[in-house]
């Protein structure tokens, strides 16, 4: 097929390669002529792994390409993708201004019948505004298509998730396209769902707020078991094994964060409110995530006892592990309430540094260390903020002999306890 993708972002870029992988005819736009220059020349803007192997490999075979213009993308496809970021706006809605101005901009190169796909997280009822929006600015007439097809790709295993797929939800206003997007998807072998286009748009918002529902759900139960002395991850794993539960995204922590949990759940919350539904229930889930991060703080506090003047080395700075985004990063957010506090830190991240620089500018309170093993020299504590495997081998006996007392706060439950209170540290962890 011949395919088009409109936005090189996280969803966009490998979305786009991973379509020229299988064998599409793909060309990537951006309106970024810097990023569309750079990713001519090899350089991949974003950490994702896999993506270093399969860009380069994809645009030497001629399958795919990249462009500043739409009207050429358009031209040169049968099926436009939408991928274009749908920031939040402070009352909790999105903003769709770049989906509405990218429609308004095929409708207006459109010359034979294309599919237009939107691929970007959006409220419920976006697909029948862009396919009013694209007849309205139709200039040749010509007939097209609008279908949903949502993303679920988790930052990190974006490649993965997106050539091994649990499912692929196409939501459409006719059958005229379900041909065409059958094609694209034919060569990842994964179940094929078929929707109106509202139920597509809701499936999204709907299984996002529900993962970010469960990862609340067990730091809340993280707070009773740190009342009676009980095990959150042995509860975790007792409950997993239910089928009908499973023990994926039961790991408690210091809460969920990212570019799309957050912004998710409030769009979901908006547009339940506009639909005259008050989804109270979400409500609490971003209340629990928001008190996670405050429980924390606390256990530092209470142990530490004053921050004022200590130094803290921290272990993270990704929203989580196998990025380089520190967008909505608790990890971020932990620092930045740390400083409040007048604490000094010490932070690594094994990628995200160079993007934390421009949210935690260094100064003589925050100091970027190059190398995890260093991190807690001179410090009062360590923490882990983010669930990185590699923190896991950090060199504890050097850590434990550079810190002034042996303590570790761990928000996301990336040590044995048992294992840490032998080596002699004071360790604290959620829920355990
Ligand atoms: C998420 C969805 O998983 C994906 O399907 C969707 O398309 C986009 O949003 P992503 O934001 O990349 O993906 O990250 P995810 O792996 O879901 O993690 C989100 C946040 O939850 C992270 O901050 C992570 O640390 C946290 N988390 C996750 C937990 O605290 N506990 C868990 O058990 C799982």
């Amino acid at each position: 097929m011949r395919l088009c993708i409109i936005g090189t972002g996280y969803v966009g870029l490998v979305t786009g390669t991973c379509f020229a992988e299988v064998g599409h005819q793909v060309v990537c736009v951006d309106n970024d002529i810097e990023k569309v220059r750079r990713l001519r020349a090899g350089e991949i803007p974003i950490y994702e792994p896999g993506l270093d192997v399969l860009v380069p490999r994809n645009v030497a075979s001629g399958r795919l390409r990249f462009t500043d213009s739409v009207a050429e993308g358009v031209e040169e496809s049968d099926v436009v993708f939408i991928a274009v970021p749908t920031p939040p706006q402070p009352d909790g809605s999105v903003d769709l201004s770049f989906i509405e101005s990218v429609a308004r901009e095929i409708a207006g190169c459109m010359t034979s019948y294309k599919i237009i796909v939107d691929k970007s997280t959006v409220p419920v009822k976006t697909g029948e505004k862009v396919s009013e929006t694209i007849k309205r600015y139709n200039k040749s007439k010509v007939d097209f298509d609008v279908v949903s097809n949502p993303e679920f790709l988790r930052e990190g295993f974006a490649v993965e998730d997106l050539m091994k797929p649990d499912r692929v939800v196409v939501g459409v206003l006719s059958q005229r396209p379900v041909t065409a997007m059958r094609e694209v998807y034919a060569p990842f072998d994964a179940p094929f769902i078929v929707t109106d286009i509202n139920s597509a748009e809701l499936i999204k918002h709907a299984a996002n707020s529900f993962l970010a529902l469960k990862i609340s759900y067990i730091n809340a139960v993280a707070a009773v078991c740190e009342a009676t002395g009980a095990n959150v991850v042995e509860v975790a794993n007792g409950m997993g094994l239910d089928k009908r539960i499973g023990r994926a995204f039961l790991n408690a922590g210091i809460g969920f964060g990212g570019s799309c949990f957050p912004k998710d759940l409030s769009a979901f919350i908006k547009i339940a409110e506009q639909l005259g539904v008050d989804f109270r229930l979400l409500k609490e889930v971003q209340a629990i995530n928001a008190g996670q991060m405050d429980r924390f703080v606390k256990k530092i506090a209470e142990t530490l006892w004053v921050l004022k003047d200590k130094r803290l080395g921290v272990l993270g700075l990704a929203f989580k592990q196998n990025t380089d985004d520190v967008r909505m990063s608790p990890a971020i957010e932990l620092c930045q309430r740390l400083l409040r506090e007048g604490a000094s830190l010490r932070v690594h991240d094994p990628k995200a540094m160079d993007k934390a620089r421009a949210i935690l500018p260094p100064s003589e309170r925050l100091e970027y260390v190059e190398h995890q093993d260093d991190v807690a020299e001179g410090c009062d504590a360590l923490v882990v903020a983010t669930e990185w495997p590699e923190f896991t081998r950090l060199n504890l006996e050097k850590a434990r002999r550079a810190l002034t007392h042996p303590i570790l706060f761990d928000g996301r439950n990336l040590f044995d306890k048992a294992e840490m209170e032998r080596l002699g540290f004071l360790y604290k962890s959620v829920g355990r």
